[in-house]
């Protein structure tokens, strides 16, 4: 099974959820992510994030980001995107209804409309970047319970 967790800058949200969901899944599992703007690629994840992964033991200082390729809906079996706007950009690159059936939004699996999106934390402060850690850790483990047998 192959995940991939998709934001706008590839710096803040989608690192984060690929964080998280590797601590929920066996070693076999292959879990990335990327961006839909490729301004920050080859930049590590925000300060912020690192911090709020560091604070629940989790590493992510050591991702880069990268922009979404037409390849990833080739290779991964599911993409889940942060928000709606990120969820359009991503449906648009798609080719097929093979493809366009592996998108969806992140919050979905978590079934609360209210929240439906993961907020973009990047103009806030350390408080947002941690409910974004609390969102991202309920609906990580919401998908290793879907996913795992
Ligand atoms: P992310 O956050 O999509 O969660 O990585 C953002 C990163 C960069 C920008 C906006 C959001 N930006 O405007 O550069």
């Amino acid at each position: 099974m192959k995940i991939l967790m998709v934001c706008l800058g590839n710096i803040c949200r989608s690192p984060l959820a690929e964080g998280i969901m590797k601590t929920k899944v066996p070693e076999n599992f292959f879990v990335d992510s990327a961006g839909t703007i490729s301004m920050h690629e080859g930049k590590h994840p925000d300060k912020r994030s690192i911090k709020t992964a560091a604070n629940h033991n989790i590493d992510i200082s050591k991702q880069r980001s990268r922009p979404i390729t037409t390849a990833d809906f080739e290779i991964f079996d599911k993409i889940y995107c942060m928000d709606i706007d990120v969820m359009a950009d991503v449906v648009s690159k798609t080719n097929n209804e093979e493809q366009r059936q592996k998108v969806s939004l992140f919050m979905e699996v978590l079934g609360d409309h209210k929240n439906a999106e993961v907020p973009d934390p990047y103009w806030g402060g350390m408080e947002e970047f941690e409910n974004v850690f609390q969102l991202l850790e309920k609906g990580c483990s919401k998908i290793a319970e879907q996913i795992l047998p």
